[in-house]
């Protein structure tokens, strides 16, 4: 599957970004320059995912004359997997510190690899706004599924979701179960190996993020 194919999906072809994406896929990068590359990438990302965001005039003052300019007043919320979504969430917020942010803890069962919900703290008007889901990795899509789910049921009504590196299987998956959100990644790899893992991928992003590989 090629990102042409999929129409919700939209793949991150800058060289910025594949020239941060070499190093984070890298086994010998280690937690600390891997945090840094999250961040760096999830920040570069934030351009074009906030490009449908909705913006309402403002009267502003420059120095020589009043024009009509564009703010985003919407309530945007940006929501973190955990754990592997907490660095791509700062970095995100670098660019967007008005933001609010809501928690998504969700494991994935190494044996069913199916999620099981451990947190969820969310704002209670979701659907004041634009809504973002960070997971730097869509593999089987089940977590994103149901992170989806979860958020369309507190009121969500504007969602997108930003990753790092994306199976075909997940995107296909998650395409069906919620055909209105568009996916972002840096990357859609070639498949999932029989252990739900992403190849090539970079490994377990929660563990490499935090050195408890
Ligand atoms: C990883 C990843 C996603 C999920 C993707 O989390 O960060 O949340 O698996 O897999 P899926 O698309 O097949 O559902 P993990 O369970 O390893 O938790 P962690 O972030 O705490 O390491």
């Amino acid at each position: 599957m090629s990102p042409e194919t999929h129409p919700n999906l939209v793949v991150f072809d800058h060289p910025l970004i594949q020239h941060k994406m070499a190093y984070l896929r890298d086994v010998s990068t280690s937690h600390r320059p891997f945090r840094a590359l999250l961040y760096q990438i999830a920040g570069l990302m934030v351009f074009e995912v906030t490009r449908s965001f909705p913006t309402s005039v403002a009267r502003v003052q420059t120095p020589l004359e009043v024009i009509d300019a564009r703010r985003i007043t919407a309530k945007i919320t940006v929501v973190p997997v955990l754990r592997a979504g907490l660095c791509m969430a700062e970095g995100i917020l670098e660019m967007m510190p008005e933001a609010r942010v809501g928690h998504l803890g969700l494991s994935r069962d190494e044996q069913t690899l199916r999620p099981v919900v451990y947190l969820r703290k969310l704002p209670h008007d979701l659907n004041a706004g634009p809504v973002v889901l960070v997971d730097p990795m869509l593999a089987t899509g089940g977590s994103a599924i149901q992170a989806l789910t979860i958020l369309k049921e507190a009121g969500a009504t504007d969602l997108r979701m930003i990753c790092l590196v994306a199976a075909p299987e997940g995107v296909q998956h998650l395409a069906s179960a919620h055909p209105d959100v568009r996916i972002y990644s840096a990357a859609l790899d070639r498949q999932l190996n029989e252990r739900g893992f992403i190849l090539p991928g970079l490994g377990d992003a929660g563990d490499r993020m935090y050195g408890t590989v």
